[in-house]
């Protein structure tokens, strides 16, 4: 029990409205209740000794049927739980096939699309014409029936079939985007396995078995992986010639302490003063501050297609997106190339013209979120390159991109994206500067940004030595309703990111806007009391940001003002002002988004909420 508490705790970054332990193959030992916390004070023994060797458990992100216990995995086939399942992602024909399940008799206990999964399975099962049927043919046939299955999911299905000895329980995994982890003594090993393992472990993310073993093997698209009799072995649905599973065990660096808390009251505020090390080990190798290099191994055999490439498309969700919008202007103008920057969701909605001499990016933090993995299986199916920026090794986008570059920011668990957004600036600037590595012309500009880039960690390390300063102003200001945050140039992705982490984990209305947008209607909403943010940095946008604030200021605005420490003007003429050091104009919004995430944090302490769980939000969308 106690693995499967901890191993739940791990995962509720994936979503965690409801939460669920199951042990042994009596329904009696469904343990639910909302939130793992509560799970956790719920009155289990941990020490109590179960005559079995199983146990299985979910945290949910409700997408059918609201939290509750009822609609809490696992779920069953019958009243004599033949077939228990939990699952992961959507299946979007539920309704027509609990339909028809109904009508041969199957009563369904809960509103969820996951239950029509077991007593299908069920139905098939009983419906076999032969008694030799084994597990990959019948999730082979289930899956087939589940036509709408959406594209990134995974089930696991128990048989508890109480006419068996517990040696025979069998456990299958549908994959995609899992990990089965076998704790065996080999270092390779093809399928099946013929050693039996001490334990195995089947995870949606390794993070929830780190302690127990950091051999992993990771499942692809379509892989049926079944324990039976101790031992592991994987199946392929619709095997073609050729497609043998051999799949080799994968050895973990993760670490333990790299996923906890430590001193910290929180993920995301230890996550937001890892900073000064987490862009380190994104540059860790690449960058070469004596002679100005750049290299990107995960790049090197495709940089020169490209270079040749007729534009570069930025296609991701929420933060990443982010990420995208702040560095488009120093990639247009180190590639000369022109920049598209999308959502991927938007993306896939207009059926975007893509070209073979297009590359497309997907930036993830995840490297699981659908709408992103949906936009990279479109680009591929037109043809074009596609590069993924993740953090996440293994992940779906990594796997499935021509290249990439990993942002090795170490694990992400917070839902507010903070270390990963910096990560992801700086691999994209990274890749702008391999872009321009041999053009005399760019050289200057190269070794300004370069320069700069060697100072970041210790500029970053100024940046949060604010976050007292900046405590006291969330004190003034988290009984708000609104926050404005406005700025434009290289600052108007900080003001988007500062708004979105403000209204994620605070749920205070929140908005970034244009500063050049202000006299189009924003300008409206402007008065005394609306408290307004802007970010005025000494760049090219400077003197349209000193006329924005005059326009807010003129409007009874009193704007707390991100500013460069020795911009003794913009510091005259504010109110109250946020001093940051000064930074290369293009590396500038890393700093100023760090005062951003530190205001969100304390508003969100203030307003008494769960910083690392903010309601209705999954730290990894892996549902349309
Ligand atoms: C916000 C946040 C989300 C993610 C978005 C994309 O703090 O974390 O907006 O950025 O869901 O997720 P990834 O980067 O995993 O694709």
């Amino acid at each position: 029990l106690e693995i499967l508490l901890k191993g739940l705790r791990r995962l509720e970054y994936r979503g965690y409205d409801s939460a669920v332990g199951l042990v042994s193959h009596n329904w009696d030992t469904k343990y639910y209740l909302c939130f793992v916390d509560l799970l956790e004070q719920q009155d289990i023994d941990l020490d109590v000794e179960f005559d079995v060797h199983l146990g299985i458990a979910h945290t949910r992100w409700a997408t059918h049927g609201e939290p509750s216990p009822l609609n809490s995995h696992p779920h069953r086939s019958d009243k004599n739980n033949e077939f228990i399942v939990i699952h992961n992602g959507i299946i979007t024909n539920y309704k027509d096939l609990r339909k028809f399940l109904e009508s041969k008799g199957y009563e369904f206990e809960s509103e969820t699309d996951t239950e029509t999964i077991a007593k299908l399975v069920k139905y098939m099962y009983d419906n076999r014409e032969s008694d030799e049927i084994n597990f990959a043919t019948l999730v082979e046939r289930v899956t087939q029936q589940l036509v709408s299955l959406s594209q990134a999911h995974c089930f696991c299905l128990v048989r508890s079939d109480h006419k068996l000895s517990t040696d025979h329980i069998p456990v299958m995994y549908r994959s995609c985007n899992c990990g089965a982890l076998p704790r065996t003594d080999q270092d390779t090993c093809l399928f099946p396995v013929d050693e039996k393992a001490v334990e195995y472990y089947f995870a949606s993310d390794a993070s929830a078995v780190i302690e127990h073993t950091n051999r992993v093997i990771f499942l692809e698209d379509d892989d049926v992986a079944a324990v039976m009799d101790g031992r592991l072995s994987i199946h392929r649905i619709k095997r073609r010639a050729g497609d043998y599973p051999a799949r080799a065990i994968q050895t973990l660096q993760m670490e333990l302490q790299q996923i906890m808390k430590g001193n910290y009251s929180s993920f995301m505020q230890k996550e937001i003063f890892e900073q000064p090390e987490s862009v380190v080990n994104t540059m860790r190798g690449r960058v070469n501050f004596d002679n100005n290099t750049v290299t990107l191994g995960g790049l090197k055999d495709h940089i020169k297609e490209i270079q040749r490439c007729r534009r570069l498309i930025l296609i991701a969700c929420g933060t990443s997106y982010h990420a995208g919008v702040a560095t488009r202007q120093v990639l247009e103008e180190l590639t000369e190339l022109p920049v598209m920057v999308e959502l991927a969701s938007d993306f896939l909605d207009r059926n975007t013209p893509v070209f073979r001499d297009d590359v497309c990016f997907f930036i993830s933090q995840s490297g699981e979120t659908a709408d992103s993995l949906m936009a990279l299986r479109y680009c591929k199916e037109r043809g074009a390159l596609t590069v993924g920026i993740t953090n996440t090794v293994g992940s779906s986008i990594s796997r499935e991109t021509d290249c990439g570059v990993h942002i090795n920011a170490g694990p992400e668990v917070g839902v507010a994206s903070t270390k990963a957004y910096t990560s992801q600036f700086v691999a994209l600037i990274m890749f702008a500067l391999l872009m321009c590595d041999d053009r005399i012309s760019m050289q200057p500009r190269r070794r300004e940004i370069i320069q700069g880039l060697r100072v970041l960690p210790d500029l970053i390390k100024e940046v949060l030595s604010l976050d007292d300063e900046i405590q006291k102003l969330a004190t003034e200001l988290y009984q708000q309703k609104s926050v404005l945050i406005m700025g434009r140039g290289y600052h108007y992705a900080t003001c988007l990111e500062g708004a979105l982490k403000i209204k994620e984990i605070t749920y205070m209305h929140s908005e970034g806007i244009l500063a050049g947008e202000l006299k189009h209607g924003p300008l409206a909403l402007v008065d005394k009391l609306m408290p307004v943010i802007m970010i005025i940095m000494r760049d090219h946008t400077y003197t349209k940001c000193q006329n924005a604030l005059q326009q807010v200021v003129a409007r009874q605005g009193r704007p707390i003002v991100i500013c460069d420490k020795d911009d003794y003007e913009t510091i005259k003429n504010s109110s109250r002002t946020i001093k940051v050091p000064h930074c290369v104009d293009c590396l500038q919004g890393i700093l100023s988004v760090i005062p951003l995430q530190l205001l969100s944090f304390h508003l969100a302490v203030l307003r008494g909420y769960d910083v690392d769980c903010p309601r209705n939000l999954a730290k990894s969308v892996t549902v349309e």
